[in-house]
């Protein structure tokens, strides 16, 4: 008998999360709460508040839950993994201390410094006159973040020391982010291709997945604004088995070790975003979840159990974990709708999500969608559809992804068209 396993969340890495958990030996019962259309192909749901610790665990209990998995950062932030962790349940995520690593930017750079781990030189302040000076320290472009979580728009990069100033003054003065902005970080810009490196922890140790790139920016070429990620490749050439063993040993083991000196010990996804600098790989920040959408390409390339990897990390036995993955390489191209990252209409029909999902090698994960009365899919999101191809290479892989994509279409349906392009 398999494990019955309740996944947190309802988008595209909720669904990609619940289809791999789908296809684990270990796993009997995959339900989801709030889940999505997609989720709901995989077994029940339960329309109830993630992000409400009381609510998750009283659930869990009535379905006789063997593990909970949290994918969003929200729920953890709130304390859903506390809560299970009282009652008992088994479940993947940190608690709310621990996900301070993703919620705090100066908590995160602290714990990088005293790990050792490389990452840009930054000030951490609340004071005005502080952070101005501290942006003369840096040369252009100056990076200016608000400490706390804010929707993605706490980050500015400015070219220009007056626009620098701005930024500061917009977060310590005007307060544009309110308490999120209560303290600014400003901090030495990172040259280089971003890179997204996901490593599942158990408090003590840490087994690494394969590394993945993203990209962010709205528009091809890196043009636009910031949004979630509009798409995602693995495996990322030149970043192979022995550069993440040489990571897991100068970033991961050490922060995990002072994340435990200090108390609190960390179980769950450490997600590091780094940069390829002309210098090495640099840390950019933590989060404490698994990425959206470099997920929806992991998952499809690991070959092992991923019930077993998420239940070692839950009871704290991840150094019996091997993780193997398949030949090849996948790509996803995020279906975003019209207006994303900026306001967008919901509730548009979508049609030939069946015909791209019944293609060969080719998986779409449900990110923004929902389902009318009589059954019909339509957008319910900035980023609705995730088109996941697997292939030879990145360059069959992406081919793939994007045949895909001309099946499905949707009123103001936007995407990149250089998602693993050149690669
Ligand atoms: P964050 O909210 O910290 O993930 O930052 C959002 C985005 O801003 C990152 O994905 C990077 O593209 C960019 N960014 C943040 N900090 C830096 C930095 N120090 N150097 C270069 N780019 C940065
Ligand atoms: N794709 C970036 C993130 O999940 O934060």
């Amino acid at each position: 008998m398999g494990r019955r396993v309740l996944v947190v969340g309802g988008g595209g890495r909720e669904h990609a999360l619940g289809w791999r958990l789908s296809t684990s030996p270990s796993v009997s019962v995959i339900e989801s709460a709030p889940g999505n259309p997609g989720l709901a192909e995989l077994g029940p749901v339960h329309a109830i508040d993630p992000a409400d610790p009381e609510a998750v665990a009283v659930l869990a209990e009535e379905r006789d839950i063997d593990l909970v998995v949290v994918g969003p950062e929200a729920p953890l932030v709130a304390g859903v993994v506390d809560q299970l962790q009282q009652r008992e349940i088994p479940a993947f995520g940190p608690v709310a201390a621990g996900a301070r690593i993703e919620g705090s930017k100066q908590f995160a750079k602290e714990i990088m410094v005293a790990a050792g781990a490389p990452t840009a030189g930054y000030v951490a302040t609340g004071d005005r006159e502080v952070a101005q000076a501290a942006l003369e320290r840096f040369a252009p472009p100056y990076v200016v973040k608000a400490d706390g979580l804010a929707a993605g728009k706490g980050v500015r990069i400015c070219d220009d020391l007056d626009d620098a100033r701005d930024a500061v003054d917009d977060a310590l003065v005007r307060r544009v982010f309110g308490e999120a902005g209560a303290n600014v970080v400003v901090e030495e810009f990172l040259d280089g291709p971003e890179r997204s490196l996901f490593g599942v922890c158990d408090g003590e140790d840490v087994v690494l997945l394969a590394p993945a790139q993203d990209y962010k920016r709205a528009l091809d070429g890196d043009g636009g604004l910031n949004t979630g990620g509009m798409g995602a490749y693995t495996p990322v050439p030149g970043f192979g088995l022995a550069d993440v063993a040489r990571l897991r040993e100068l970033i991961f083991l050490p922060v995990l070790r002072e994340l435990a000196r200090r108390g609190s010990p960390y179980r769950g996804l450490l997600y590091a975003g780094l940069v390829e600098t002309a210098t090495g790989p640099r840390l950019l920040e933590f989060n404490a979840r698994f990425g959206d959408p470099e997920t929806q390409v992991v998952l499809p390339h690991l070959a092992s159990d991923l019930g077993e990897l998420l239940w070692a990390s839950a009871t704290g036995t991840v150094r019996d974990v091997e993780v193997t993955w398949h030949e090849g390489a996948v790509a996803t191209v995020v279906l975003a709708s019209g207006g994303y990252p900026g306001p967008y209409d919901t509730g548009v029909p979508i049609d030939g999500v069946g015909a791209a999902d019944a293609l060969d090698g080719v998986q779409v994960f449900h990110a923004g969608t929902a389902r009318d009365t009589s059954g019909a899919l339509h957008t319910a999101g900035g980023r609705v559809l995730d088109v996941t191809a697997r292939g030879v290479d990145v360059t069959d892989a992406r081919a793939r992804a994007y045949d895909a994509v001309r099946y499905i279409s949707f009123d103001g349906m936007q995407h990149r068209t250089d998602i693993a392009a050149g690669i």
